[in-house]
């Protein structure tokens, strides 16, 4: 696996592997399952990851209600960081809603362009080819040098493909969830139509919430919000996720390595880009050790067999193809 890659067909290099700042930024409801410990913990995290070779940071102007976009680009002023951000269509917004929305991103991230700018759900709402025609034209107007969807379903996929391309513009990504506890991507028909149209999938939840490093147990649990946020963390999920991890364990050893690391180098030599979450310094160096991995073709196959049966987490729906706008 080379030291970088190019998110699909754009010109953007960057590690094959990311951070999701998800839970960075002062403390809000919206960082879903906690912060992090603060400010000094977020710096180590960052730095961390530069140290450890991964340069891509993924964020979205949502998260923290801006807070996390704030404190990458406060952490990421004079670095070779690829920053990916999100445009959000919540109600009332109409797709006439993203430049405003990319302005203030851009301001929030002290740049004048950033790297990829995805739009964070599809909503029935909310045309997807007008949405990809204001993406083009951020392109055109230089704020943007990549674009990408994410939780879109293989079919709105290639509808947004099809209007960039009209406009001279690749799609670079497709940010969905997918791990070793969720395989959806593989029997969606999205993984197969990444492969055809040159999308590469940036995988979130890549550690399924934490479960896939092995530290949560039922006689350990996690905290409160994120067993009532997902069925990950429901008893009867958190053994299988155990027996996952467990059975893991051989391979692990093998390598020296760590389950995380494991979990995030599975995805990374099918050519998908994981962005685990890290709060902290020691989480993203070891997270950024999946870069050194290298598993063998019959490892793969083994891991790749291990948890092919999950079908859980039925979090977020895809919503219906609209026109709507
Ligand atoms: N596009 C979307 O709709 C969408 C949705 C969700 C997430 N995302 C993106 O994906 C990123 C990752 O998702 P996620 O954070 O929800 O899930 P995740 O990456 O599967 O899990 C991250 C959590 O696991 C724990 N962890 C991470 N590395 C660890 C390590 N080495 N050792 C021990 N614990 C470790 C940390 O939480 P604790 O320390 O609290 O256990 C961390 O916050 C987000 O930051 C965001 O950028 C996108």
């Amino acid at each position: 696996m080379a030291d970088s890659l190019r998110l699909g067909k754009s010109a953007i290099q960057c590690s094959p592997l990311g951070l999701g700042a998800m839970t960075w930024g002062e403390k809000a409801w919206s960082t879903a399952y906690g912060g992090t410990g603060g400010r000094a913990d977020e710096e180590a995290a960052f730095k961390a990851s530069l140290k450890g070779g991964v340069n891509l940071f993924d964020t979205a102007e949502m998260y923290g209600s801006g807070n996390s976009e704030r404190r990458l680009g406060q952490l990421a002023q004079g670095s070779k960081a690829v920053i990916a951000t999100k445009f959000m269509p919540r109600p009332p917004r109409t797709s006439g809603a993203l430049p405003k929305a990319l302005d203030a991103s851009l301001k929030r991230l002290q740049t004048d362009s950033v790297d990829l700018y995805q739009i964070h759900f599809p909503v029935p709402w909310v045309s997807i080819p007008k949405l990809m025609h204001r993406l083009a034209d951020a392109v055109e107007a230089r704020k943007v040098r990549a674009v990408g969807v994410s939780n879109y379903s293989e079919v709105q996929m290639r509808q947004a493909h099809a209007v960039l391309e009209s406009r001279g513009v690749p799609l670079a990504t497709n940010q969905v969830q997918y791990s070793l506890l969720y395989r959806k991507p593989e029997s969606d028909g999205v993984l197969d139509a990444c492969k055809e149209l040159g999308v590469t999938i940036l995988a979130y939840m890549p550690l399924a919430m934490g479960a896939l490093t092995g530290k949560y147990a039922i006689a350990k649990p996690t905290d409160r919000m994120r067993t009532r946020m997902t069925p990950t963390f429901n008893p009867a999920e958190v053994k299988s996720a155990a027996l996952v991890t467990e059975s893991l364990a051989r391979i692990v050893k093998t390598h020296d390595a760590t389950a995380s690391q494991v979990a995030l180098r599975w995805l990374i030599q099918q050519g998908v880009v994981p962005i685990p979450g890290a709060k902290d310094g020691e989480q993203a160096k070891q997270n950024a050790g999946a870069l050194k991995v290298k598993l063998s073709v019959t490892e793969l196959a083994e891991i790749s067999a291990l948890a092919s049966d999950w079908k859980h987490i039925k979090w977020p729906r895809a919503p219906r193809l609209s026109d709507r706008d």
